[in-house]
Order: structure tokens, then C-alpha cells, then sequence
């Protein structure tokens, strides 16, 4: 049986958590705050006055939101941030759109993903801060997430991450006392990932496995707080004849796509559209094999994907992405942008797109193309992280092909961004969609030890997506009493 999690599991470790949330000062944002920050408690909001955005703060759980001030220090709340990308740049006339995770603490979206993993968790005495460990398994942003939230939350972390991944993220998750785990390969190697969990599960009595692959709180979290974020972008922004044509996201862990089906509730035309890798097209060719998008495909089909509610799969060269990570962050690419009519404000705003986040953007071109979006259509999409993660994959460019020269930057810019057509693309039929479902047998009942009739329930139980989603309406009771008895809340 997949679980509701909606009840204390154990009120003995519940109290203790309490106990030492009280000592530390320790209050939990509810879900519902995440979304709409107008419901943090005033004096909540002036002691974020002093702290960072990246400060490791556990004021800053407040701070698991789309809807931060974009600055460093001292912010508060806003419109959700993101960005257009107009019709000089894409070549498309839709409009395409990106939520901005630049502006979330570590500069990605996956602290969300990771609280609502570990948030219910703690306030139904599932996890005992003083004695358990919270591993976070990922290739991406995921386990710096939840480093950041655990150390927020007084808990101890594990991260565990493929060695080849960027020197970047193992630099920052020493800085929040994770241990870290070095898996043997890349990206795309998520069996070893797996691998070293059981592992760790199999002699080690403490440890809680996180594992965003299979934690529905990943989902949820991104249906409540994602979904939300962009119906008031579409509100924002649209006009009388806009509609929200199609969402884009990339799927790693398949936490983000979830959004779609909050927008699917909101908007039943919506295409959903999955984006992964040309070099490990599983969606899209049972595909494997390594790339260089840091954060997405796995070579498996995560366990708390909805298959059902994909409506099309597209694949990316990685090859694309490195190139146009170049053109957005060189000065020489900036020039030839600026040449060829690209507005100066969106030239400004283009480092705010990390590798994956360009991989969701020329999905979203494809889709443009692939359904003859116009000027009326919106397509919205996700920059999960920034550029500022990948300097030393640009400097590793510069090594290897020399500096960036304005013949390069005309190149790229034909060739890997005006040039994306619809290759690679395909519209799911109703036995596509079981095909990628049925994939997950393998990797979650042969090697992960779930249930077929688990399998099962989420293709059939016509009702598990829609409580699944709806659990953070009681995870928020939940919270408040929570922080009703800590009292940190009351008197701070
Ligand atoms: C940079 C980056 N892009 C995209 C993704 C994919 O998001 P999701 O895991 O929600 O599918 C991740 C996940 O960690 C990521 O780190």
C-alpha cells in the first residue's frame, strides 16, 4: 500500500523533535505559507530583514519559496520569480516563460523538494533529529537541498553523489558538515546511487533514506508550491487571449513535472511535455547512457512520475546546452546577441539559466514548433539552477576549445538555438504512456524491492494521485501544532 502520511507515527520521537526545536528556536513554515508568503507571521518577516538568502538560518525555511526578493540579503517577498524569453532569442512566437530557482537558498528549487520530503517526516515522529541521519541520494541539486534544509532543521545529513558531478557542489555541501559519498560515475549513473543506500540501509540502524526518486513529498511539493507559483504567472502575464498552452520540465527525480498536474486541474488542454537527454533518452528510446545535463535522466523512470499526465517527450543534445551555456555567459556571446536585436534586459538575465534550465528552454522551442504555438500561447518551463553553478564547466570549455570568439557565439546561436527544430520529439499515445510506466517495474520491484500491486495502483487507483497531492492540506495542521508546542513561534 503507498502511504497517506497524516498521522504521528510515533509521539515519543514527535516530542523530542519538539523538545529540541523549542532549544534551537526552530519554527516550520507550512506549505501553504511556501505558496503564498503573505501568510508568514510578521515578525517572521523582520528577522529575515538580517539574514541571507544563503545563511544557514533556520529562519531561512521561510525562505523555500518562488517567491523571494531576488537579492542576497535582507529580502522579502515578491512576484514569482522568472523570466521571458522573447521571439528574438527562441525564434518562436509563443511565449516562453521560466521560473526562476536562482533565488531559492543554495540557488535551486530542490530545498522545496527536499522539505516537503523531510517536513513530514519530523512533525509524525518518522525521524528523531538527535539520533537519525537524513541520506540524501541524488545526482543533482537535491542532496545540497537537502543538506541545506537538514542543517536548518538540526538534522544531520548524508549526501551521496556521483564523483563526476560538479566541483561546485561537493565544495558547498562541505560547507554545511554533510559527509558526503562519492559514487562511482555520472549523471546518468543512478543504480550506484541506489546501490550504496542499500548499503547504507543494510548496516547502519540510523540512517533515513530520503530518496527523491520515491518520495511522493517530492511530488507534492511541487504540485502545491511549483503549481501554484505558475498559475500566478499565468495570471500575471496573460491577456484576454492567452492561454497556458504547455508546461516543460526536465524530469530527474520527476518532482518538478508535477506541477502539471496541479495545471492540468487549472488548464485540461495543457500539454506536458518531459525533456531529457539525446545521449540517455529513456522516456523517449528505453535509452541509456552518460551526458552532461546535470540533474536529469537516469536512466530509469522515477517512481513518482504520473506517467499518465505526460503528454509528450522530447530529448536534448547535451552538446546544445554546453554551447549555448557559453553564448549566454560569455562577453563575446553577449555581443553577438546584443547584434543580432536581442533585448539588453533579457541579454542580463540569460546566466540565470543553468545547463538543465537551457535544455527546458529548447524543449520548450520544440514544443512551440511542434504544436504551432503563436503569439497567444504560454509556455511555461523551469530554470531549476543558475550558471552560477557550472564556472568551472565553463572554465573546462575554455581549456578545451580555447576562449570564446564572436565567429563561436554566431555559431551556437544559429546552430544549437534558432536551429532546434522537431526532431526528437514525440506525442504520447495512451499505450506510450503505459510503456513508460511499465519501465518502472524494473528498476522499482526487480531491484528496489516495491510491490507490484504498489505498480499497479499507480496506473489504475484512479484516486491515489489526487490524495497524494492533497496530503500537504493536513501536513499544515500538523505543522502549526507542531509549532504550537515548541512555542518558538509565540514567543519570538
Ligand atoms: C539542475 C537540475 N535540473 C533539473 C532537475 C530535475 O528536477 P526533478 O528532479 O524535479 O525532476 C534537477 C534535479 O535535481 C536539477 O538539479
Amino acid at each position: 500500500m503507498i502511504p497517506i502520511i497524516d498521522q504521528v507515527i510515533d509521539p515519543a520521537v514527535r516530542a523530542r523533535a519538539i523538545e529540541r526545536y523549542r532549544e534551537r528556536g526552530i519554527i516550520l513554515p507550512t506549505f501553504a505559507q511556501q505558496r503564498d508568503p503573505e501568510l508568514v507571521p510578521e515578525k517572521v518577516k523582520a528577522k529575515l530583514g538580517g539574514i541571507g538568502l544563503w545563511d544557514l538560518d533556520p529562519m531561512n525555511l521561510f525562505r523555500i519559496t518562488w517567491k523571494n526578493q531576488p537579492q542576497e540579503k535582507g529580502g522579502l517577498y515578491g512576484p514569482v520569480n522568472r523570466i521571458e524569453l522573447p521571439s528574438s532569442l527562441t525564434g518562436v512566437k509563443a511565449r516562453i516563460v521560466a521560473l526562476v530557482g536562482q533565488w531559492f537558498p543554495t540557488g535551486a528549487h530542490k530545498v522545496g523538494a527536499a522539505y516537503g520530503c523531510l517536513a513530514p517526516t519530523i512533525i509524525t515522529g518518522g525521524f528523531d533529529p538527535a539520533y537519525h541521519k537524513a541520506v540524501w541520494p541524488s545526482t543533482g541539486n537535491y542532496c545540497r537541498g537537502g543538506a541545506f534544509d537538514s542543517y536548518l532543521m538540526d538534522c544531520t545529513s548524508i549526501a551521496i553523489l556521483p564523483e563526476e558531478m560538479s566541483r561546485e557542489r561537493f565544495d558547498w555541501l562541505k560547507t554545511v558538515g554533510a559527509e558526503v559519498i562519492a559514487t562511482p560515475g555520472c549523471e546518468s549513473n543512478v543504480k550506484e546511487i541506489y546501490d550504496k543506500c542499500w548499503e547504507l540501509r543494510n548496516t547502519r540502524e540510523d540512517v533515513v533514506i530520503f530518496n527523491q526518486f520515491d518520495q511522493f513529498g517530492n511530488a507534492v511539493w511541487h504540485y502545491t508550491c511549483t503549481g501554484s507559483a505558475i498559475e500566478e504567472v499565468i495570471n500575471e502575464i496573460g491577456n484576454d487571449r492567452s492561454r497556458l498552452a504547455a508546461y516543460v520540465s526536465a524530469t530527474g527525480s520527476a518532482g518538478t513535472i508535477a506541477a502539471g498536474d496541479y495545471l492540468r486541474t487549472i488548464e485540461p488542454q495543457l500539454k506536458v511535455v518531459a525533456s531529457e537527454a539525446l545521449q540517455c533518452p529513456t522516456l523517449l528510446k528505453n535509452g541509456f547512457g552518460g551526458h552532461r545535463i546535470e540533474g536529469i535522466g537516469d536512466k530509469h523512470v522515477p517512481w513518482i512520475h504520473n506517467s499518465r499526465n505526460t503528454d509528450a517527450v522530447t530529448a536534448i543534445d547535451d552538446e546544445d546546452c554546453m554551447r549555448l551555456l557559453r553564448l549566454f555567459n560569455e562577453p563575446e556571446g553577449h555581443a553577438m546577441l546584443a547584434e543580432q536585436g536581442v533585448p539588453q534586459e533579457t541579454i542580463a538575465v540569460l546566466p540565470l539559466l543553468g545547463i538543465s534550465s537551457i535544455g527546458n528552454l529548447l524543449s520548450a522551442i520544440k514544443t512551440a514548433r511542434w504544436f504551432e504555438h503563436d503569439e497567444d500561447d504560454i509556455i511555461i518551463t523551469v530554470a531549476t539552477d543558475s550558471a552560477s553553478m557550472y564556472g568551472s564547466r565553463l572554465a573546462e570549455m575554455t581549456e578545451a576549445h580555447g576562449a570564446y570568439t564572436t565567429l563561436q557565439a554566431a555559431r551556437d546561436l544559429d546552430g544549437c538555438l534558432l536551429g532546434q527544430r522537431t526532431d526528437n520529439f514525440k506525442e504520447l499515445t495512451h499505450p506510450d504512456r503505459r510503456a513508460i510506466h511499465n519501465l518502472k517495474y524494473y528498476t522499482w520491484v526487480e531491484q528496489q524491492a516495491k510491490e507490484t500491486e504498489d505498480l499497479e495502483s499507480l496506473w489504475y487507483d484512479r484516486d491515489l494521485w489526487t490524495r497524494l497531492f492533497a496530503q500537504p492540506a493536513r501536513w499544515d495542521e500538523m505543522i502549526d501544532e507542531f509549532n504550537a508546542e515548541t512555542g518558538v513561534l509565540d514567543n519570538l
